[in-house]
């Protein structure tokens, strides 16, 4: 099923992104998504297991427009459940076109041999570029009057030479906006049959295949001769690959000149396959190569029809080992690591994405070459990769029509994904380097609205043990300790909270006004080592542990704006080899997947004598009745506030330290830790 989320993708609402969320992105950190949408990536350790790809987009829109022209009903199986595809039997059915869903992934369609059975309509065709393109061409000379529009950035991709081939037929088309670009007026015109058409082949081949798929409708013989180097060829491959399957066999010269043979129609093939997304196998196939794999993609292999299978080619050139079969692939990494290539990519448009972020993993300087089309796809994606890849860390260059990466070790960032599917799923590759954050991520539902899901499937994240308790319950110290006897990170997440405290107390902020504290958070300039933390380049010493700020940290903490704001500052910390989070709310908000999860605590009495011996050591004047009330008052704070209270998760294990010493609750923890997998 499509799932309500991609429905409703144009006038996003809350309880759709909910939906998605909860559907497909539980495996790691979501975004609440009131408020924000993201996805949280963890570090990874490894990938490795087996993918089972959703049908291809490219075949899949093919499909459904051919089995609408044709004779006869067509059960289309292994449909691809997404929004583009969902734009396409959208529009057949606005068309009159029996469109029913058998279950699953398999749908009915009633061809209307050429004849849609509404005449006059309005299409909205949201961003999808294989309905745009194919659908104007099929409107255009089936006759009847058409308005057919998209989102904003559908009317920006050109669509001039597509419409320049058609008025060559005598197809009447008016530019509603800007001329050479969507929206559309298709009218009633008698169409001048059996001529020879000339169209550009060099911005999209999207618009031979949309005037190839259409030439039937006209009866008679048709040629079109593709003026200027024919790009991304591969999906012509595809698309007369189709036309065959439905009845049309097109000759051709070379990739100049394409005759459709009069009396050509198309007639339904009974049952017909998708097969699996060739382009979606990509982001697999890199995270086998990556992280050590082998992944295995079923749904594509050698016998595909899909040009994007040789990305896996792409991929052997930067020295992972793959293995073929008709039906499938996979990858592994190669002993010594990927090595960096230089390469023409105009056969992989799509799939050389995926190639720009594996690039990050391989040695040396990357160059993918002839990209030009990426720049007129869902978003200009020469310009989006290269300012992500940058906000990485990663050196890269740009030029017209190429992208050169150069690898550096990479820091984390949040990823911009400019509403377009492959820059969420590229960049997920990314997360073998750093935690990342994607922004957006539900825009693969373009066409693979459980990437993550998948993904999270096949990927082994750097591990979090979550420690949480109450004040000056030990776990600071027990925390570091497990840290250090594991060689992990370890993040005190209560110094964020005190250093919020002290940089606004700093700049003379309220530690109620909750914008400014937010606003102070975000860019919080801190740095931690084993040694000292800084702010402001300044050591903080001791000036975070005095109990004003403690009250303050306790304040600020309780701003919902500031725990956001200090949300991806966290979980930043999720590095390899393992982290030890010390807090309140690891467990439960900042690594509810963590693998283990442990509530420390002891009595308020054993804390406030705890807290009292450190001060007098310290040389410092205590009160042990005040520090008690202190203590007691912070607890109730802390567990009453609305935002990520304090408490003990279901799935934590109590360790009460009250009559136990440092060493024991150590030797506790590690032995829970022993007990699951890291
Ligand atoms: O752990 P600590 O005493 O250093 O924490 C200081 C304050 O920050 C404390 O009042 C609770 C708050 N805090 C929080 O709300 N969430 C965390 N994860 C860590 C600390």
């Amino acid at each position: 099923m499509i799932s309500k989320a991609v429905v409703n993708r144009d006038q996003p609402d809350i309880q759709s992104c909910f939906d998605y969320f909860l559907r497909h992105v539980p495996p790691y950190y979501c975004g609440d998504c009131v408020t924000h949408e993201f996805l949280d990536l963890p570090q990874l350790i490894s990938a490795a297991g087996t993918v089972r790809l959703p049908g291809s987009k490219s075949i899949s829109n093919r499909v459904l427009l051919l089995a609408a022209l044709a004779d006869g009903e067509t059960e289309v199986r292994d449909l691809l459940a997404s929004d583009d595809t969902e734009r396409m039997l959208n529009a057949l059915k606005t068309l009159g076109v029996g469109v029913s869903h058998l279950g699953g992934e398999s749908w009915a369609i009633k061809g209307c041999g050429g004849n849609f059975p509404v005449r006059r309509a309005e299409l909205f065709l949201g961003n999808a570029g294989t309905a745009f393109r194919p659908l104007t061409a099929a409107l255009a000379l089936a006759g009847g009057d058409y308005v057919l529009k998209g989102v904003a950035r559908m009317h920006e991709r050109p669509i001039g030479d597509l419409v320049d081939g058609l008025r060559q037929l005598g197809a009447d088309v008016t530019y509603l906006g800007n001329d050479g670009y969507p929206p559309l007026h298709l009218k009633p015109a008698t169409i001048r049959p059996g001529g020879v058409v000339k169209v550009r082949g060099d911005v999209s081949s999207q618009f031979l295949t949309g005037l190839l798929m259409a030439l039937p409708l006209t009866g008679e013989a048709e040629t079109v001769e593709v003026v200027g180097e024919l790009i991304s060829k591969p999906y012509i491959e595809i698309t007369l690959a189709i036309m065959a399957r439905f009845g049309v066999l097109v000759q051709r010269e070379g990739w100049q000149r394409f005759t459709v043979p009069a009396g050509s129609r198309y007639v339904s093939p009974g049952t017909i396959y998708v097969e699996g997304d060739a382009s979606s196998a990509s982001y697999f196939l890199a995270l086998g190569a990556i992280g050590g794999g082998p992944v295995r993609v079923e749904g594509v292999g050698s016998e595909s029809i899909q040009g994007d299978v040789k990305f896996a080619e792409a991929l052997a050139q930067m020295g992972a080992i793959i293995e073929t079969g008709p039906n499938w692939m996979s990858a592994r990494a190669p002993q010594g690591g990927l090595v960096a290539v230089d390469l023409d990519c105009n056969h992989i448009p799509d799939a050389a994405m995926t190639l720009a972020t594996t690039a990050l993993f391989a040695r040396g300087t990357t160059t993918l070459r002839n990209i030009a089309s990426w720049r007129v796809k869902e978003t200009d994606r020469i310009a989006a990769m290269a300012t992500e890849l940058r906000k990485l860390g990663a050196l890269v260059e740009e030029g017209g029509d190429f992208i050169r990466v150069t690898p550096a070790s990479l820091k984390p960032a949040a990823i911009d994904t400019y509403d377009d599917h492959r820059m969420a799923m590229c960049f997920s590759l990314a997360a073998f380097g750093t935690p990342l954050r994607i922004n957006d991520p539900k825009c693969v539902a373009k066409t693979f609205p459980d990437y993550f899901e998948r993904f999270a499937g096949v990927t082994k994240a750097a591990p979090v043990i979550a420690i949480d308790g109450p004040s000056a319950s030990g776990k600071g110290t027990v925390a570091a300790r497990v840290a250090a006897a594991l060689g992990y990170g370890y993040l005190d997440s209560g110094a964020l909270y005190r250093l919020t405290a002290l940089a606004a107390r700093q700049v003379n902020i309220d530690w109620a006004d909750e914008a400014a504290v937010a606003a102070l958070a975000a860019a919080l300039d801190v740095e931690f080592s084993e040694s000292e933390i800084r702010l402001n380049g300044q050591p903080v010493g001791d000036a975070i542990r005095t109990e004003k700020i403690s009250a303050g940290a306790s304040k600020v903490a309780a701003l919902p704006a500031v725990r956001e704001a200090l949300l991806f500052r966290q979980r930043a910390f999720n590095r390899l080899p393992g982290l030890i989070g010390d807090g309140r709310d690891m467990g439960s908000v900042v690594f509810p997947r963590a693998v283990l999860k442990v509530f420390l605590t002891a009595s308020a009495e054993a804390r406030a004598e705890r807290r009292y011996k450190q001060l007098i050591e310290k040389g410092l004047s205590a009160n042990l009745a005040d520090l008690l009330q202190d203590l007691q008052q912070r607890d109730e704070r802390d567990s009453q506030r609305s935002v990520a209270p304090l408490r003990q998760e279901e799935d934590a294990k109590l360790l009460d330290t009250t009559g136990l010493t440092i060493e024991q609750a150590v030797t506790q923890v590690l032995a829970w830790s022993k007990e699951v997998s890291l």
